[in-house]
């Protein structure tokens, strides 16, 4: 079995909290939440374009949710820490692995606030936005298919590191 214990870096703990657990899981949730749910915050649009008026809409509720946690979680991330990444330190492997999760906090700062020049500025941006936050998804996509990979394929037990807090 490959061993996850790596050298410790600056920033580094032995393990996520359970806090930083379940604000991975619930922003999870909150982002596939947001994406399907964006047909109807572009009905709304269309709404108030004519001149009609809006209730709750649910895509930037779980946008905007997922800005606020987010932003919770990089603070916690800063002052806690985080675990290094598994596999030799410096080499390909951990550096894409760091690089990913800095772009996936990036844009999971930079899409909402696109959302909010739209919704609250009135900007016409939702292309930029709609194009980005579908990089998002995928991107997270694609994570949680290295995640999966490295569970079920490398078998050095990832997924723990996300489901148990330490
Ligand atoms: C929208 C969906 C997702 C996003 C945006 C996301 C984002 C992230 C980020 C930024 C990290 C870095 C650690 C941190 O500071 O929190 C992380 C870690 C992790 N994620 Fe996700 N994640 C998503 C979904 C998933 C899914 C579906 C899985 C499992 C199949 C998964 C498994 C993991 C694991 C195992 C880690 C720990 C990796 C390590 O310790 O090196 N994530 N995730
Ligand atoms: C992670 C969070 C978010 C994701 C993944 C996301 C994703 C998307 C996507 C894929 C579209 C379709 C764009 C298109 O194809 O035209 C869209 C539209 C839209 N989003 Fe978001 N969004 C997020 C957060 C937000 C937030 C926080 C707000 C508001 C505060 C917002 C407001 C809007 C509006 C108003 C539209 C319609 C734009 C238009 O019709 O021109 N979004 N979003």
């Amino acid at each position: 079995m490959l061993c996850l214990q790596t050298e410790v870096t600056e920033k580094t703990a032995t393990g996520y909290s359970g806090v930083q657990i379940a604000l991975h899981w619930l922003v999870a949730i909150l982002i596939v939440a947001a994406w399907f749910s964006h047909d109807g915050a572009e009905a709304a649009m269309e709404t108030l374009e004519k001149g009609g008026t809006v209730g709750f809409v649910p895509h930037v509720a779980f946008g905007m949710a997922v800005l606020v946690l987010v932003l919770l979680r990089l603070v916690i991330r800063l002052r806690r820490g985080a675990p290094a990444a598994p596999g030799v330190p410096g080499s390909l492997a951990v550096r894409a692995a760091d690089w990913g999760h800095r772009i996936l906090y990036l844009l999971m700062i930079a899409v909402p606030l696109g959302g909010i020049s739209i919704w609250f500025l009135g900007m016409d941006n939702g292309d930029v936005h709609g194009l980005f936050g579908t990089a998002l998804l995928l991107i997270a996509l694609g994570h949680a298919a290295i995640a999966l990979y490295h569970q079920f394929v490398l078998r050095d037990g990832l997924l723990r590191r996300m489901m148990k807090a330490e």
